[in-house]
């Protein structure tokens, strides 16, 4: 997607807003296409690509796409904003009821018919959500909730991995393979989200959500617990199976 920013939809939308030009079409800063000026983070280590080799071959090590990474075409699998909430996502919040308090932050990633924020903000200090689809950010946001936070925003791209702090105490993703197109951009997304935590924080997914492929997908975006765990070891974190269905990663000692 050249000429563009090299960034989703809403991404782009935001850029044009502030600067009134994308940054290859400002004559100050034009230092050739987007790919130029957007090279890829360096989260890939070696480490990675051992495990790649040794698991991860059936899905493509890199997409050479930063421009609509992991964003499928078909809106049917994106917009969540009416359709009820998964049975993962439901797994997730029975266990976030029993973990979270008035001081946590939460953070959502794909946050579809925002019933998370709606059930979780009286209980907890702040929830941050992305999503790819605008109709449901724009849902969210309808919300009320003063402490609710929802952003357009694709999770595996590079300005994910830059936007936000290390304060939130569960970062929730019920499909963070599913929407894939690489092993770099899951690298990616997956370094992000450790980044987001806090000291004792927990990186939160499900049984059926991560093994879900979408129709006609490659199957090796299914995962189970072991390629979580083999990811978390990179990351150097620890994987607990919490009831056979809800999956965290968290620091190795809680600080
Ligand atoms: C299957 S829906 C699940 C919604 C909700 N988590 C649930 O389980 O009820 C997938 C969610 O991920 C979002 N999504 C898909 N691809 C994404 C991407 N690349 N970045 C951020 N969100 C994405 C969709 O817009 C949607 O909110």
């Amino acid at each position: 997607m050249k000429g563009d920013c090299g960034e989703n939809p809403g991404a782009r939308r935001d850029r044009v807003e502030i600067t009134g030009m994308c940054r290859d079409q400002d004559p100050m800063q034009n230092r050739g296409n987007c790919e130029d000026q957007m090279p890829p983070t360096v989260d890939m280590n070696p480490s990675f690509l051992r495990l790649w080799r040794a698991r991860f071959q059936g899905a493509p090590l890199y997409c050479a796409n930063e421009g609509s990474e992991g964003v499928l075409a078909s809106e049917g699998w994106r917009d969540y904003t009416f359709r009820a909430t998964t049975v993962g996502q439901k797994r997730i919040e029975k266990y976030l009821l029993k973990e979270c308090g008035p001081g946590s932050n939460l953070f959502h990633v794909g946050i579809g018919n925002s019933l998370l924020a709606q059930d979780f903000h009286p209980r907890v200090s702040m929830i941050v959500g992305v999503s790819i689809e605008h109709n449901e950010v724009h849902h969210g946001l309808q919300s009320g909730a003063s402490n609710y936070f929802p952003f357009v925003m694709n999770k595996y791209s590079l300005q994910f991995s830059q936007a936000f702090s290390s304060d939130y105490d569960f970062v929730v993703d019920n499909n963070p393979s599913t929407f894939c197109c690489c092993f770099f951009h899951l690298v990616r997304m997956m370094t992000a989200y450790r980044r987001l935590m806090r000291n004792g924080g927990r990186i939160v997914t499900e049984r059926i959500g991560l093994g879900w492929v979408v129709k006609g997908g490659n199957p090796r975006w299914g995962f189970d617990f072991e390629d979580w765990g083999r990811i978390a070891e990179v990351l150097g974190l620890t994987t607990s199976n919490i009831n056979g269905e809800v999956y965290t990663m968290q620091h190795h000692q809680p600080v």
